[in-house]
């Protein structure tokens, strides 16, 4: 089957990042989420993120413009029933995910491959919930998602060879290099970095080094384009302890206990740059 229309599920800051690189490759984008004004949002985030590359000589005006009218942005859940591939990013909840694959799997075709971009939940127990566990599959991209480069494509258990090749081939279609990854908590992506935040957070909670001082070490260090404390800051002290307790569950080895001040700051709601504090003032 070739692939022409792609539905993304959730318009938040990872759906509409997706929605933009399939639309900007050609594809014919169907948006998905279940109010108007997150909807609306992501399509204002997306034309100003096509401007800002057209700006910069990335995209011609005109690719601009086609890219922008390949996004159909829908409330109606069953719209996704046109989609010859189906991308969820919704809310990193196992509740919403497990409802969403459970639906998803009605709706979409028998033969449509259905892939998450979930950061921390097991591809192997999504795919157990449909009639279709040989065509579930993690496709990870990585925020900004037009900028970055990556994509995990994680093999569940039941992932067959025919599914991994056709997410794989679509990384490649968006411009993306894909790396190839076994079903395991945090993947290797945030089983590997978590634990080094988590470290950096334990050194300075032991007044080893101020969040200024650890940043340093590894910027000029170790040739990091940013600190792991600013890093966390970025993506969110809650996000970070999320992920530290999936590890923790998933592996039971206690190298993965989350730092009791990062426990501790997200208690105060200092969730790093979106909250205004954390390790920095924003
Ligand atoms: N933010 C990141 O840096 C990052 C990086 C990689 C992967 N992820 C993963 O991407 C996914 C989305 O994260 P995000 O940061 O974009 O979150 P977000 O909160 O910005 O967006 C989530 C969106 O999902 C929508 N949503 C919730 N329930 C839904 C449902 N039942 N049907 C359709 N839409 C629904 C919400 O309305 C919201 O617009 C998560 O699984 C997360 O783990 C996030």
């Amino acid at each position: 089957m070739q692939i022409k229309q792609v539905g993304v599920v959730g318009a938040g800051t990872m759906g509409n990042g997706i929605a933009h690189v399939f639309a900007r490759a050609g594809y014919a984008v169907t948006l998905y989420d279940v109010e108007q004004r997150f909807l609306d949002r992501a399509l204002d985030v997306i034309a100003k993120n096509l401007a800002r590359e057209n700006a910069k000589s990335k995209i011609t005006t005109e690719q601009r413009a086609a890219a922008l009218k390949n996004v159909t942005p829908v409330l109606d859940r069953a719209r996704l029933g046109e989609c010859d591939f189906i991308v969820e990013a919704a809310t990193e909840k196992i509740e919403i995910k497990s409802e969403l694959f459970r639906d998803l799997d009605r709706i979409a075709r028998p033969d449509v491959i259905l892939a998450s971009n979930t950061s921390s939940i097991s591809i192997t127990k999504l795919a157990a919930l449909t009639k279709r566990p040989s065509q579930i599959i993690g496709m990870h991209f990585f925020n900004p998602v037009p900028v970055m480069k990556l994509v995990e494509i994680i093999r569940g258990l039941a992932t067959t060879q025919a599914t991994f090749d056709t997410v794989r081939d679509l990384a490649v279609a968006l411009d993306k290099n894909p790396v190839q990854v076994n079903d395991a908590p945090g993947f290797v992506s945030n089983r590997v970095l978590m634990p080094l935040l988590n470290e950096a957070m334990y050194a300075v909670m032991e007044g080893v080094a101020t969040p200024a001082a650890v940043d340093e070490v590894f910027k000029l260090g170790m040739a990091h384009p940013m600190g792991p404390l600013t890093l966390a800051d970025f993506i969110g002290l809650d996000v970070c302890l999320d992920i530290m307790r999936v590890l923790q569950a998933g592996m039971g080895d206690p190298k993965y206990r989350p730092c009791p001040l990062l426990i501790r700051m997200v208690d105060a709601g200092w969730l790093g740059r979106k909250s205004g504090r954390g390790f920095y003032l924003y």
